[in-house]
């Protein structure tokens, strides 16, 4: 039936790298800062998308990455990809939060070794939250589950 209806097309096109067009009725445009395009590699979508933030992050600065879309959309193979190593290196395949976490260590050892003699250390905090049905679980800690929020000055939500 979506062969006969011409409903198996696509419905997205994208113009350039900061243009897509759905190509519904009306036609509609929409613009972003950066489109990567569907085939684009995990290699080089880390390079637009998650070698700056984890720089923004060495200069001082939050960075936070959102994934967000329908199910089935790609957000889990974005974020993890495949995830198992090959000989202790990282599969071509894994997606942001392994690429991600390697070159931030690689940085900090980088930026350590550099600035030897003023004793530069750097530290580093992990939390794994769940937010699901409104109920947010910490996921290092599963027993813990319904924690509050509270809001303060550098509280990420
Ligand atoms: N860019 C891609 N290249 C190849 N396969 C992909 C790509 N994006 C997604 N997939 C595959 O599509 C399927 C669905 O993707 P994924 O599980 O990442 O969706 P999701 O957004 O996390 O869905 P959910 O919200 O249900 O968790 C998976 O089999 C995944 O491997
Ligand atoms: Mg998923």
């Amino acid at each position: 039936m979506e062969r006969a209806l011409q409903g198996n097309v696509t419905c997205l096109k994208q113009e350039n790298a900061q243009t897509l067009s759905w190509l519904g009725h009306p036609e509609t445009r929409f613009t972003f800062d950066h489109i990567a395009c569907e085939m684009i590699s995990q290699e080089k979508l880390f390079k637009v998308a998650g070698l700056p933030m984890v720089e923004n992050c060495m200069s001082g600065y939050n960075s936070c990455m959102f994934a967000y879309g329908q199910t089935g959309s790609g957000k889990t193979y974005t974020m993890m990809g495949n995830i198992h190593e090959i000989d202790g290196n990282l599969n071509d395949d894994c997606g942001m939060t392994p690429r991600i976490f390697e070159y931030l260590f690689t940085r900090i050892s980088m930026e350590e070794e550099c600035q030897r003699d003023e004793k530069l250390r750097y530290s580093c905090k992990c939390s794994f939250l769940e937010i699901y049905n409104e109920q947010i679980t910490d996921l290092l800690e599963p027993s813990s589950t319904n924690l509050q929020r509270r809001y303060g000055e550098r509280c990420i939500c």
